[in-house]
């Protein structure tokens, strides 16, 4: 039996998937080279704006034919889906379920679990296991970067937001649990760790130190807990900065990093973890969404302006180096230019070197639902390029800080480019900062058989750099990415 996923929405949902083809690997399923030879698809839903569940409506044309010619083949909902959704999807899929009961996907096809007796996904009590039960399966997509959920679920309830309520509460999974698998994913050789959250400033995970402790007897007591026996620590409730401080002491030459922030819960302790954690990369993705008070408050954002660019300023004197992303939803109900362009003057102060700008999209069931959907799309249209000519401007200014010097690079993707008379070697990859980079490894002549003996030393080359941190030097930059040349 053969299965196939596909995903859609946030990286919260990339790791689910693959929790999700581990639990169907374990089961016994193989995965299908693609939805065509598969008899189970799992679409993995994202319900953040509109245009995602149009894109699954779309879908159902093929799936149509496709059980055609398979019978047997079982389509199965999950991920981010809202209940006025589930209704209208009801009659299209053979399952919808929630992404915490991801064992029920495998219920279909007995013939799978009666060839693999040995499997050891529970079938039944689903709800009394942890949101995030599943995550022992986990059959990650990459050899060298790894997403590590932290916690799920969001308690803030953003008007425009649907993940309150397709997520639900929030979860933190317990410390032990991360640092455990921190550690065993550093054994196999990962060099990034992406600490996976909705709000990861609130999480709030059990630490059971004791047991931890006499496990792993390698580990000396934790810094932050110098001032304390193993008596206090253990079982207590710990901040996200105080996990980022125990992760950062597993050894190994890997970099942390971690998604997203909220800014009214991002606090001093964390940013000045941060600066001093070698190993946490100096990178900082906080959603601003509006730079307009009024906006905020009706967006129950919970921050004004004036503190979202307080906390630039206080990351910027921990952090020097640091690069800060964000997001931004343009034409809120109601937004008028002069609310825009509060918005236009914080990206200009802020200097952002990324911002993923969203155009409004009312979901149902959310507060802000009910407001008045009256910013045009040629509006939000108009707006969205004012505000990537002022974030060209900033990432551009940002970037071309870094000609000339030489950062580290985790290249992850090589690129073989076959020209007429010649080859060119490619290699991408990211900096600490998360910029892309973006190295030429070179021109190789073919020989007149079109093979040559250089081509196999570069593809050999290439394939080897991968997953490795490599010292780049800075040849050029743009305002969307860097280019490199390897040092010799
Ligand atoms: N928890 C994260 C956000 C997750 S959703 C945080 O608070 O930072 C990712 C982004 O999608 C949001 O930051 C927001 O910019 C955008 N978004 C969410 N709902 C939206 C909507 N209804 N319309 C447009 N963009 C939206
Ligand atoms: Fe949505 Fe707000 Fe929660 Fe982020 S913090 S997931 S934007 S409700
Ligand atoms: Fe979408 Fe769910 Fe992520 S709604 S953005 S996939 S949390």
């Amino acid at each position: 039996m053969k299965y196939s996923i596909k995903t859609y929405g946030c990286q919260m949902n990339y790791s689910d998937s693959e929790r999700i083809a581990g639990v169907l690997e374990t089961a016994g399923y193989e995965k299908a080279l693609s939805e065509d030879s598969a008899d189970l698809i799992i679409i993995n839903a994202c319900s953040v704006r509109q245009s995602a569940i149009n894109k699954i409506s779309g879908r159902f044309k093929k799936y149509k034919k496709l059980k055609k010619i398979n019978p047997d083949l079982k389509i199965v909902l999950t991920g981010c889906v809202l209940e006025s959704d589930r209704k209208k999807f009801e009659k299209m899929f053979d399952l919808i379920v929630g992404i915490g009961e991801m064992e029920k996907m495998c219920w279909f096809h007995s013939s799978v679990r009666a060839v693999e007796p040995a499997c050891k996904i529970p079938h039944s009590g689903s709800t009394e296991l942890s949101p995030l039960w599943s995550q022992r399966y986990s059959l990650r997509q990459n050899k060298f970067s790894a997403y590590v959920p932290i916690m799920t679920g969001c308690n803030n309830f953003c008007s425009y937001c649907v993940v309150p309520y397709t997520r639900g509460r929030e979860y933190s999974r317990p410390a032990e649990e991360i640092i455990n698998e921190v550690t065993e994913l550093i054994k196999r050789g990962y060099k990034e760790i992406i600490l996976l959250g909705q709000n990861v400033n609130s999480y709030e995970g059990k630490l059971e130190i004791g047991n931890w402790k006499l496990r792993n007897l390698k580990y000396q007591k934790p810094s932050v807990f110098n001032n304390l026996t193993i008596e206090q620590f253990n079982n207590r409730t710990i901040s996200f900065s105080i996990l980022l401080k125990l992760i950062s002491d597993i050894p190994g030459d890997f970099w942390i990093r971690f998604l997203t922030s909220h800014p009214k819960d991002m606090s001093e302790e964390l940013i000045k973890i941060v600066a001093e954690c070698e190993k946490v990369t100096p990178y900082i993705h906080i959603a601003l969404q509006s730079g307009d008070d009024e906006i905020l408050k009706k967006m129950n954002r919970k921050y004004t302006a004036e503190h979202f660019l307080g906390l630039v300023k206080m990351i910027r004197k921990y952090i020097p180096n640091v690069s800060i992303s964000t997001d931004i939803i343009i034409g809120f109900p109601g937004e008028t230019e002069r609310q825009f362009q509060n918005t236009v003057e914080i990206m200009k102060k802020a200097k952002f070197d990324m911002a993923y700008l969203n155009k409004y999209s009312p979901r149902a069931g959310t507060a802000a639902e009910k407001l008045n959907n009256n910013v045009s799309r040629a509006e939000k249209k108009r707006r969205e390029k004012i505000l990537t000519e002022v974030l060209r401007e900033t990432a551009l200014e940002n970037n071309e800080k870094y000609v000339g010097k030489t950062v580290k690079v985790l290249p992850d993707e090589t690129e073989i480019n076959k020209l007429r008379n010649w080859d060119t070697g490619i290699l991408f990859g990211k900096t600490e900062n998360f910029k892309n980079v973006r190295i030429d490894i070179g021109n190789w002549k073919l020989d007149i058989n079109g093979n040559s003996k250089q081509y196999d030393n570069m593809y050999y080359h290439t394939e080897n750099l991968t997953g490795k941190f490599l010292n780049i030097k800075i040849t050029q930059a743009g305002a969307w990415g860097l280019e490199g040349e390897m040092m010799e």
